[in-house]
């Protein structure tokens, strides 16, 4: 059995919906573990048990938001000393106000380090959800959760 990890901050709960709708696309595949946590409460033993992980974060600033940035803080020195050559699939949904594009070139800097490796487009997600946004993350989480049961990822 395969695992996938969705982790994300959200402040206002855009990034929160649009990671369940990755989640509820995960679940479509029965052959694959779907976790689903806010950053805040993840830790390293959620990425060691990880096949593949979707990063779900809003740009504040400019930037990654601060809740997933100290998630990958946190857990950068200890992934590095129990996995220093793994290579995860991973792929990012920002949901955020006007841009995205700070935070998606953040990430992708800082998982060089891990390191991972980016299995899909990252996802921008502006203003207001619409229900193509919502189907996009689910599509996300479904082509994610396949990946991995069919031996991809
Ligand atoms: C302090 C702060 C800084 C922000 N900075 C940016 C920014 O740099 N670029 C952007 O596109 N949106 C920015 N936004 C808007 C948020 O990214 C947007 O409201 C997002 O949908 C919030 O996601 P959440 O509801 O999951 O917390 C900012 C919001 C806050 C509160």
């Amino acid at each position: 059995m395969k695992n996938l990890l969705i982790v994300y901050h959200s402040q206002s709960g855009t990034n929160a919906r649009l990671m369940q709708a990755a989640y509820d696309g995960a679940l479509q595949e029965s052959e694959v573990e779907t976790r689903l946590l806010r950053a805040s409460e993840a830790n390293t033993e959620d990425l060691l048990w990880a096949d593949a992980v979707i990063f779900g974060s809003p740009e504040n600033f400019g930037y990654l938001s601060g809740g997933l940035t100290d998630f990958l803080a946190r857990t950068f020195y200890p992934y590095q000393h129990h996995a220093p050559n793994r290579n995860l699939a991973y792929a990012l949904v920002v949901g955020t106000g006007n841009d995205g594009s700070g935070a998606i070139r953040q990430l992708q800097r800082i998982v060089r380090g891990y390191p991972m490796r980016e299995a899909a487009e990252a996802i921008i997600v502006r203003g207001e959800i619409q229900a193509a946004d919502l189907l996009r993350c689910e599509e996300l989480g479904l082509t994610m959760a396949a990946g991995l049961a069919l031996g991809i990822f």
